[in-house]
């Protein structure tokens, strides 16, 4: 949570390097009205603010900051390091990374240096300490922002120094090492830590191991922690009390996120959110809880979205009337207690100068998207902090492990049976069964705590890290619902095969060996043939990936029905303790996946909040004060929703609402429960 927040911040980045005293003051104005209660600055302004190594020029800032506390704007300031000013780069050319082609790159480019350079993290922490010392008592500063969108990979020479000393701390000695990375298989033994090379396109024997890729993420992830700690211990130590974070890439792909934001020094997640247009309202969802679960279920920042079109997209697409509405109620309805842009006054020049903003090139409030994002800051400034911190209970979690994504698509492309998956996605589909039907969902990681849920899903759960094959066991046992699916089980930490039968330490549990699998190539299919129908089906399609099962006592609940694997066994159920094992041996389509997850809410009565017409989604947000319900409408047509006797306030028309609701195509509710 944000220390001592009292309203949902609104508003968003904020360049004032770019204009002059008098559009300043005219942003002012502009802010006032679209109901702006807060600004990001100086995100990329390093240059300026130290345009000699040692020599700063606050004045400017200062003059800002003062605005800003005129207005009651408060500030979320950001430590300018993603962008080193080029005398940075040219007095200390060890800052530029070098990349995977083993090219030393040079200045120009943000988020653009190496995570482990001693020189960057020496000025960049010099700077984050000139900042901390001069704003500590302003009165409006209540966050603060960490760089920018880290997720740089390097392959210099400090990086690979460190690599080394990193696996010796891993490892301990060679001898461990050469087991783990499995080095006998084509002679890549290695007798000293000085041998080890990173991973770059020059190798290709390092590139293709899998297990030496693997570390080298992990490393990235660690070195990153350890280049954003180095800023924000200074920034904890003069403002003890002020929330610290850095915002997430919406490529969370490339930094172990879960890892990331436990450092103690990460106060709450933050992340960008930048549905391609025309998404998946459930795939914008599906981010939004992961990015909640990273601390556990606790309420998290939408620290940027853009108020209209993304520059960056193959095609600008506008956002439609209405939309950029809709999703900045849907982050907060799954757990965002701020709604920020990206950016309030759009550049004039440069990358992303056609990137949308609350303000545009006209400089002025007469258009579309200054008047619907004013609509929404006025909303919520009547909303207050009516959900702050609000947490939204599930007894439903799905399991997502970066370690596990990174060795299926990243660190073993070439290992797998199947070169087609894309693990975001694969898993999106089993929380879209969840969301289709309003079932409050948890992301968690393999580390999470288990026993809260009555159901985990662990789609293609690869990789059983030590102790979790026994940990998702004692669930089963003491009455949990485990759901898992083909390639469940597979290899170790360090991407060994389990020796013995598959599924390795899940075979006893789900009560089955896998004992081949056939990959299918993208446009084949296989069917699932329900023993029972399945919500009156009985024929699904599946993909990807088929199993050839062995029960060994799970009941068989479908078979295959292609191929020479035809009638044998792809979906199966165990009976452990006190719950149950499936084992879906396949990819399922959606409409398998719906009436599976259908069927399972039933048998443990999991529910949605209310009934609800299709298109509305439906979320729950609980926090100290007030029980609140977002109603969101993302369907053409107007819609109902049946809050049975419940009494509920909409706390954006301060209507009183009971019984069946119709809710306008488009349209938003946030109701507080009576
Ligand atoms: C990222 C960055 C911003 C801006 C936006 C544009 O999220 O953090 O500085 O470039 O993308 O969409
Ligand atoms: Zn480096």
């Amino acid at each position: 949570m944000i220390k001592n927040a009292d309203r949902i911040y609104y508003g968003g980045d904020y360049n004032p390097d770019q204009w002059d005293e008098a559009t300043i003051d005219e942003d002012m104005r502009l802010f006032k009205k679209a109901g702006v209660n807060l600004v990001t600055l100086p995100v990329f302004s390093w240059a300026k603010l130290e345009p000699e190594e040692g020599v700063y020029d606050f004045a400017w800032l200062d003059r800002l900051m003062d605005k800003f506390l005129e207005n009651d704007i408060k500030v979320c300031l950001a430590t300018p390091t993603t962008a080193q000013p080029a005398w940075l780069s040219r007095k200390y050319p060890e800052v530029l990374p070098v990349d995977k082609q083993g090219r030393k790159r040079t200045h120009g480019m943000r988020v653009f240096f190496c995570v482990n350079s001693e020189k960057y993290r020496e000025r960049a922490a010099a700077i984050a300490e000139k900042m901390a010392k001069r704003y500590r008592d302003y009165p409006n500063l209540v966050l603060w922002h960490v760089a920018n969108e880290y997720g740089t990979y390097c392959y210099c020479p400090t990086c690979e120094a460190k690599f080394r000393v990193w696996l010796k701390k891993r490892y301990g000695t060679i001898e461990n090492l050469n087991e783990r990375w499995h080095t006998c298989f084509w002679g890549r033994t290695v007798y000293d830590f000085e041998e080890i090379m990173l991973p770059t396109e020059l190798n290709d024997d390092y590139r293709f191991n899998p297990a030496v890729n693997l570390d080298y993420m992990r490393f990235m992830t660690d070195s990153t922690i350890e280049c954003f700690e180095n800023e924000a211990a200074v920034l904890r130590k003069y403002t003890p009390d002020v929330t610290i974070q850095t915002n997430i890439s919406g490529h969370i792909e490339k930094l172990d996120q879960f890892k990331m934001t436990a450092s103690p020094y990460m106060d709450i997640v933050a992340w960008d959110n930048y549905p391609a247009p025309g998404a998946d309202p459930a795939f914008v969802a599906y981010k939004h809880d992961l990015m909640r679960g990273l601390k556990g279920g606790e309420s998290f920042m939408m620290q940027e979205q853009s108020p209209n079109q993304q520059n960056w997209q193959p095609y600008s697409k506008l956002k439609r009337p209405g939309e950029v509405r809709m999703i900045s109620y849907q982050a907060m309805a799954h757990g965002s207690d701020t709604c920020l842009y990206f950016q309030l006054r759009q550049s004039i020049a440069g990358e992303e100068m056609y990137h949308g903003a609350l303000i545009s090139h006209a400089g002025h409030e007469h258009t579309r998207t200054f008047r619907e994002c004013a609509q929404i800051g006025q909303e919520l400034q009547r909303i207050g902090d009516a959900f702050i911190g609000g947490q939204t209970p599930a007894q439903s979690a799905i399991i997502f492990d970066w370690d596990n994504w990174w060795i299926l698509e990243f660190a073993s492309k070439r290992c797998l049976p199947n070169d087609d998956i894309n693990y975001l996605k694969k898993v999106s589909k089993f929380y879209k069964a969840l969301f289709d039907r309003n079932i409050p969902v948890d992301m968690i990681s393999v580390d999470g705590e288990f026993d809260r849920y009555k159901v985990i899903y662990a789609p293609f759960l690869y990789m059983m890290k030590p102790g979790l094959g026994e940990k998702l066991t004692a669930f089963v046992e003491a009455g949990g619902t485990l759901v898992t699916t083909t390639l469940a089980g597979l290899v170790d930490e360090n991407n060994r095969a389990v020796f013995g039968e598959y599924p390795g330490a899940l075979r006893e549990l789900l009560g089955i060996w896998v004992e081949e699998s056939d990959a299918l190539k993208k446009e084949e299919r296989n069917s699932i043939v329900m023993r029972q129908a399945l919500l009156g089906e009985t024929v699904y399609s599946c993909m990807y990936q088929c199993d050839i099962i062995h029960p060994r006592g799970a009941q068989v609940l479908a078979d295959y029905g292609q191929d020479f694997y035809a009638g044998t066994p792809c979906f199966t159920v165990n009976e452990y303790g006190k719950g149950k094992a499936y084992y879906i041996g396949t990819e399922p389509d959606a409409p398998f996946l719906g009436a599976f997850t259908e069927k399972l809410c039933e048998e443990l009565d999991i529910r949605a909040p209310y009934p609800a017409e299709k298109g509305v989604e439906l979320t729950r947000r609980i926090n100290g004060k007030n029980e609140i319900v977002f109603a969101l409408n993302h369907g053409r047509e107007e819609a109902s929703v049946d809050l049975g006797t419940d009494v509920f306030t909409d706390l954006i028309t301060d209507r009183q609402l009971t019984g069946s609701v119709s809710i306008a195509p488009n349209d938003v509710m946030v109701l507080k429960k009576r």
